[in-house]
């Protein structure tokens, strides 16, 4: 095992880089912080050129978790697990299970400072089986003790976020009289794409999966390919697949007026954040949007709340964001910065 202190914006607490002892395969726990808390955040298996770009992945995510936890009032700090899949078929059956039983292994040596839940290509499913090794797994299935499928909280979570979003670019959080287009239609997305349709609102939408049309049908949307759904002339850009989409490049092409959704890490760079206020383009940080999966998970596993009253928290990500834009309103900074300011000052104060 290495085991290494990493730099990337603040210092992560500690890394672990193993490969797995079943699988042979590269598994990434990266603790951020546990300041405020038990680090938490999910366990993401995908695809990588080479397991050093998964390193690099699981340190950002991991990072962000710390202040998405902040922000959500969580006593939590932030941790990610990446597992550095080679290019090929996405694992099943026994090889999955020697995954994710090496993956528990590495948090079970962690000795509780780090706890992982569903993220990119896992489910409830795979928690149980990581659970196999370590207790430290959240949104096992309901019938398994755990608190289920977290991404309709998430999805529950983006809606409130939407709706305060509206409130504050259009002047009504009604989304009848907006468009959105939705880009990626997994779990999270397709529930969210649900949700719009529910609301009556417009809707594109887009998924690198062509099997995924049928979704997009279903709720009324209209099917577009990823690059156009992220240059549709609508109210709202939603993105919901893998982060990085807003860069330098991309932003100019742009034709939103709003951006919110729950995919994390989606600007490239902080300084993203500045061409997007530029181009008149209001930003809801992806760390606010996108904790309703924490925030569902935490409050029932580890506070015993019921799940309504755990709803009722996912539904305060509205006022988070709208404190939020307004700050960044009232101080003449953008979004992003405003979010990380006040992340930033809870964990600080947390900590004392
Ligand atoms: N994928 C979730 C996130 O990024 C991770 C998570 C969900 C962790 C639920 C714990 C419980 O926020």
């Amino acid at each position: 095992m290495v085991t290494a202190a990493v730099d990337s914006g603040s210092m992560h607490e500690h890394v672990v880089v193993r490969r797995g002892g079943r699988s042979g395969l590269p598994i990434i726990v990266a603790v951020h912080s546990t300041a405020l808390g038990q680090a938490i955040g999910g366990c993401r298996l995908a695809h990588y050129p080479h397991w050093r770009d998964g390193l690099t992945d699981a340190l950002r995510l991991s990072a962000a978790m710390s202040d998405k936890c902040a922000l959500a009032g969580l006593p939590n700090g932030g941790g990610k697990t990446v597992v550095a899949l080679p290019p090929g078929r996405t694992p099943d059956g026994s090889t999955r299970r020697a995954i994710l039983h090496d993956v528990g292994d590495v948090i079970a040596g962690l000795a509780g400072a780090y706890a992982t839940g569903p993220d990119v290509g896992t489910g409830p499913d795979d928690m149980l089986t990581i659970a196999d090794r370590t207790p430290y797994a959240f949104c096992r299935p309901v019938d398994a003790g755990g608190s289920g499928d977290s991404s309709a909280h998430t999805a529950a979570g983006v809606l409130a976020a939407l709706r305060a979003l509206c409130a504050e670019r259009f002047g009504s959080a009604d989304l009848s009289a907006r468009s959105f287009a939705v880009l990626g239609l997994g779990r999270v997305g397709g529930h969210v794409l649900r949700m719009l349709a529910g609301a009556g609102a417009t809707l594109v939408a887009g998924d690198v999966d062509d099997t995924r049309r049928p979704l997009a049908d279903a709720a009324g949307a209209t099917w577009v390919s990823p690059p156009d759904c992220l240059t549709a002339e609508v109210d709202v850009l939603v993105p919901a697949a893998l982060g990085g989409l807003l860069t330098a490049e991309s932003v100019p092409t742009l034709r939103c007026t709003a951006i919110a959704g729950p995919a994390n890490n989606q600007l490239d760079a902080l300084a993203t954040a500045d061409l997007l206020h530029q181009r008149g383009i209001l930003w809801a940080p992806d760390i606010v949007v996108s904790a309703g999966g924490i925030i569902h998970a935490t409050a029932v596993e580890l506070h015993g709340e019921t799940s309504e009253q755990a709803a009722v928290r996912v539904r305060g990500i509205a006022d988070t964001l709208t404190d939020v834009l307004r700050t960044a309103r009232a101080t003449g900074s953008t979004p992003a910065t405003a979010a990380r300011l006040r992340a930033r000052q809870r964990i600080r104060n947390g900590h004392r």
